[in-house]
């Protein structure tokens, strides 16, 4: 018979994995929500309009900036994948820290790289 020092780590496990595919689901409502419209549903983007977001340099070496942009939206000049977009990114102050974190943590997965930590209410404070 197992004993429940051998059982609780595999249930520990289950909720884990759990809590992440609730996280997971969380994480792209919010981004068809308040994302989507402009990025599309594949983060594709449109034209000259709104950049794709996949290989964005925020999900990956920039992510320390994602909130900001995120919560205060960005404008100006920027290059993604060679085209060279010069658009209004409206803020975003409906999305809680929360809602940012599972958001972000959506995208790291989906475009970016899961392995950094993201500490929103800290890189919050670092915002020009
Ligand atoms: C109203 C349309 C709109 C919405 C909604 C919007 N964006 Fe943007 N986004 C833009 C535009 C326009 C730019 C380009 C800004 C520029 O030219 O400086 C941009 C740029 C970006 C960039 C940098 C470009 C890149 O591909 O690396 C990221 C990252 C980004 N948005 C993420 C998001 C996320 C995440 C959301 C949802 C919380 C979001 N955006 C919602 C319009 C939008």
């Amino acid at each position: 018979m197992l004993g429940w020092s051998v059982l609780a780590p595999a249930v520990a496990d289950v909720y884990a994995a759990e809590e992440a595919a609730v996280e997971a689901v969380a994480g792209q409502a919010v981004y068809i929500a308040h994302c989507a419209p402009c990025h599309g549903d594949n983060g594709e983007g449109f034209r000259r309009v709104y950049p794709p977001l996949a290989d964005s340099r925020f999900f990956t070496t920039d992510l320390n900036r994602l909130p900001c942009v995120i919560r205060y939206g960005l404008r100006g000049e920027i290059e993604v994948g060679g085209v060279v977009f010069d658009q209004q990114m409206p803020g975003n102050s409906r999305l809680t820290n929360e809602d940012m974190l599972v958001l972000i943590g959506y995208l790291q997965q989906r475009w970016g790289e899961v392995e950094q930590l993201v500490d929103v209410e800290e890189w919050l404070r670092t915002c020009r």
